[in-house]
Order: C-alpha cells, then sequence, then structure tokens
C-alpha cells in the first residue's frame, strides 16, 4: 500500500491536518516518536487504508509513492533540522519536503539550500487557522520550489479553506516566501488582537458595558464591516462561563500574553528594511508590558490615575467600531507595506493581491476587509500603501475622526489605546507632507557634521553652527 502524503507531527494541528487531507480523498501516513499520537490518528481515521502512522521514519518513508511528499507540522527552531536528518537516510532525490510551521524565513532558506544540494526539493508553506483551520481548511502560504509546490497542488488546493469557491492557497514566490508572509501574517494578527483588546478596555472601563454587553456590541460589529474571526471569536469569549467559579471565564484569566515570536521577528524585520509597522510595533510591546505584572502592581499603587468620566452607551459602541475599523485598516497597511518592500529586498516577487484573496477565508486574520483590500491591489498592483488607495480614503475619512476622539479621551482618562494611537500617530504622520525631521537633521549636522538636504536647491550641505 502506499500513500499520497505524509505528515511528521502528529500534535493537534498535524492530525487534524492529515484527517482533512483523508476527507478530501487522498491517502495520509503519519509519522510521530510518541506512540500515543500515532495511536490515536490511526484510531480516528478508522480505516488504515486511507490514513495510517508509524513511530518508524524507514517503514514511513517506505509506504509513501513517489515522489514522497511530506510535510512537517513540528514546533520551529532546531526539531525542524533534526526531523530533516532523521528523514534524509531514506529518501530519493525529487521527494519533497514542506514545512507548515512558522520557521524564521532565514532558517527556511538555508535548509532549501542544503537540500536543493541532495536533490530534495524543500519549501516552506505557512499554516495559519489553527486546529479548527487545519481539520476544515485552513489558510496556506507556499513558497519556495516551484516543481516541489506543483506536486503537492491538488492537495492543498483540496484542504484549503474556499472564499466563494476560490481555494484560499496560491503559490507565492522563490525561497523562503511563504514563511515570511505567514510571518507577517502574524504580526498583522498580533495588531489587530491589541487593537481588538483596547476597544474592550474602554468599553468596559467608561461604557461600564457588562459582559453580556460586551458580546452583544462585538456580536453586531461581526455583522457588519468588522466582520471577522477576531471579533467574531472576542464576542464569544465574553460571555464563556467559568467552570471554577459562577462568574465569566474572561474576567478570571491572568492578563499576561504570551507570545512564539512571530510577531516580534515581523518588528524586527520591519526595522532592518526600514519599514515602519508601529501598530505591530506596539502589540509585541504590550504583550511585553503584560508580562510585568507585578512591577505594573507596584506601580499601580505609587501613582494617582484619573477617575475615569463615563460616556454614554450608544456614543462610545459606535465611536469603538468606527476607531477599531480605522486602526485595522493601518494594521494591513503597515504590514501589507512590510510584504512589498521584502519582496523587493529579497526577490520574492509577490503579489499582494494574491496574498489578499487567500487571506480572505481560512486563516485567523481573515476579515470582510480583505476583499476590499483584494479589489484595492487587483486595480493597481504597484500600490505602494494601501492608504493610497482611492477606494480605502473614504473608508479612513468616515472613521478618523472618531479614532482622534477616541484616543483624546483615552489620553485624558488614563485608558492606555496605544494601539490605536499608534495608528493614528502613523496615519498623521504618513499624510503630512512637512513633518519636524527637519530639525532632527540640523541637530545631527551642528553636533556630528553629518550634512543636511535642502528643499529649495540640490547638493549636500554643512554649516558650521557654532560660531
Ligand atoms: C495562525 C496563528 C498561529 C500562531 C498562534 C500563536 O495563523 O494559525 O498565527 O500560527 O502560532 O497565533 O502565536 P503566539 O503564541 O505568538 O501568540
Amino acid at each position: 500500500n502506499t500513500y499520497d502524503f505524509g505528515l511528521v507531527g502528529l500534535g493537534v494541528m498535524g492530525r487534524n491536518f492529515i484527517l482533512n487531507v483523508a476527507d478530501n480523498g487522498f491517502t495520509a501516513m503519519g509519522n510521530d516518536l510518541d506512540t500515543k499520537k500515532v495511536q490515536a490518528l490511526i484510531d480516528e481515521g478508522g480505516n488504515v487504508d486511507k490514513v495510517n502512522a508509524t513511530v518508524e521514519v524507514s517503514a514511513f518513508a517506505k509506504a509513501l509513492s513517489s515522489p514522497r511528499k511530506i510535510m512537517l507540522l513540528v514546533p520551529a527552531g532546531k526539531v525542524v533540522d533534526i526531523v530533516i536528518e532523521s528523514l534524509l537516510p531514506h529518501l530519493d532525490k525529487g521527494d519533497i519536503i514542506i514545512d507548515g510551521g512558522n520557521s524564521f524565513f532565514t532558517d527556511t532558506d538555508r535548509r532549501e539550500a542544503y537540500l536543493a544540494e541532495k536533490g530534495i526539493h524543500f519549501f516552506g508553506a505557512g499554516v495559519s487557522g489553527g486546529a479548527k483551520g487545519a481539520r476544515k481548511g485552513p489558510s496556506i502560504m507556499p513558497g519556495g520550489s516551484k516543481p516541489g509546490y506543483a506536486a503537492v497542488q491538488p492537495i492543498f488546493e483540496a484542504v484549503s479553506a474556499k472564499y466563494n469557491g476560490e481555494p484560499c492557497v496560491a503559490y507565492l514566490g522563490p525561497k523562503s516566501a511563504g514563511n515570511y508572509v505567514k510571518m507577517v501574517h502574524n504580526g498583522i494578527e498580533y495588531g489587530l488582537m491589541q487593537l481588538t483588546s483596547e476597544m474592550y478596555d474602554v468599553l468596559k472601563k467608561a461604557g461600564k458595558l457588562s459582559n453580556q454587553e460586551l458580546h452583544e456590541t462585538y456580536k453586531s460589529w461581526n455583522e457588519g464591516r468588522l466582520q471577522s474571526f477576531l471579533v467574531e471569536i472576542t464576542s464569544e469569549i465574553f460571555v464563556e462561563k467559568d467552570t471554577l467559579t459562577d462568574g465569566d471565564l474572561v474576567d478570571q484569566i491572568l492578563d499576561k500574553a504570551k507570545q512564539k515570536g512571530t510577531g516580534k521577528w515581523t518588528s524586527q524585520n520591519a526595522m532592518d528594511l526600514g519599514i515602519p509597522v508601529p501598530s505591530i510595533d506596539i502589540a509585541v510591546s504590550m504583550r511585553e508590558i503584560s508580562a510585568l505584572k507585578d512591577e505594573r502592581t507596584v506601580a499601580d499603587s505609587l501613582y494617582d490615575r484619573p477617575e475615569v468620566a463615563t460616556m454614554a452607551k450608544e456614543k462610545l459602541t459606535d465611536l469603538t467600531e468606527k476607531a477599531l475599523y480605522f486602526s485595522y485598516i493601518i494594521t494591513y497597511a503597515q504590514g501589507l507595506h512590510q510584504l512589498a518592500d521584502a519582496s523587493k529586498e529579497y526577490g520574492y516577487d509577490l503579489d499582494i493581491a494574491v496574498i489578499a484573496k487567500i487571506w480572505r477565508a481560512g486563516c485567523i486574520i481573515r476579515a470582510k476587509l480583505l476583499a476590499d483590500i483584494t479589489n484595492a491591489f487587483t486595480e493597481d498592483s504597484e500600490l505602494p500603501n494601501l492608504l493610497l488607495s482611492p477606494s480605502f480614503i473614504p473608508k479612513i475619512q468616515d472613521t478618523v475622526d472618531a479614532a482622534r476622539e477616541l484616543v483624546a479621551f483615552g489620553a485624558v482618562n488614563g485608558i492606555p489605546l496605544p494601539g490605536l494611537s499608534n495608528s493614528l500617530t502613523y496615519f498623521d504622520a504618513y499624510t503630512s507632507t512637512r513633518l519636524p525631521l527637519n530639525v532632527i537633521q540640523a541637530q545631527r549636522d551642528y553636533f556630528g557634521s553629518h550634512t543636511y538636504e535642502r528643499l529649495d536647491r540640490e547638493g549636500i550641505f554643512h554649516t558650521e553652527w557654532e560660531k
């Protein structure tokens, strides 16, 4: 018996992905070091001719049809290299390895080059949508070896999420394009999550909304232009009952957010590229500040804080809806700007419209907005920034004043709204012909003779400032 598809790493993502492959008529073989996970998959698969699994790497490799198509869903980092080394003795030239994890993109480039020497096609394919997505249809972001991708394309197209019947998977570009796009997806995810939580904070503190009212507010948002996976799940989070107390679960969850690194990598790489993504940067910083719970608690007792003024619920829900829509747009704009620049820098040749298209369903940042974003980049594939798209100008015009009002309200009342205020500041700076950075150039020239350019004539200038 030979199987169409192999998968290493039978954690919840791997198990669900393989069952999804089988649901779509392909036969699949799993591999994991853990006998319990192997047995769990065999039991859940129900028919070993369709879904099977083994702990033995050699048996796993022997069971796969040629060329072997092997996907890895293992933790990013060293484990990926270890798994590749363990597979290599059992593979033939022309076989394909796909890394479906959140690997750092330069690791993918290194592995691709290393495996190409051995005649193995290797590529990274970001998979988004969590456990449910893996089972029912994720968004898949492959890049790298084109012939390698062609071999698995029918399987990926079958298992991926569909948007109006179109599969949420596409070949994105050479080398680590797939992992890079998934990294920025996660950076945007961090930004949207932060913003979504800020609206909760202000609605609760200034509007005194109960969890039931928060649920209803987010639910109604999810029926409008803010429709998105993150708004939808947040509405449900508010009314989840706690099983350990008789209250709501959300009120008992410790306010320290963990992170596995993809958001931080997005910010770090944006800095390397020289592309501003402050809505993502601040989302990473806020997870870091959240982790300082003990220090925060001490500091809270040391300083006075303004008493929060109440705002009428109706007014506040209107302001927060607009501010959230505004800042979601700004966050996508920043992430996509980074992708456009990375495409040039790393030779990925990305088509932003295609990326927005495959994000419309299946992934964590799926949102109604992505259909509009797809259209904007389909109309103008060279658009440097979403904010320059004629179709986005009215969306911003309609919401920016609410963002201003809410940022001011947060500042006066001591409610931190850093994602929103960074988004607004980015917008105000990006849309300013003249910024005060002329003074910075003057300072640099004053203390370090770093020179400056002028508005009115060409050339490089230096002034003897100290007379
Ligand atoms: C996805 C997610 C996923 C990521 C989690 C956790 O697209 O399905 O981005 O890949 O692992 O969101 O990320 P953090 O632990 O860094 O929050």
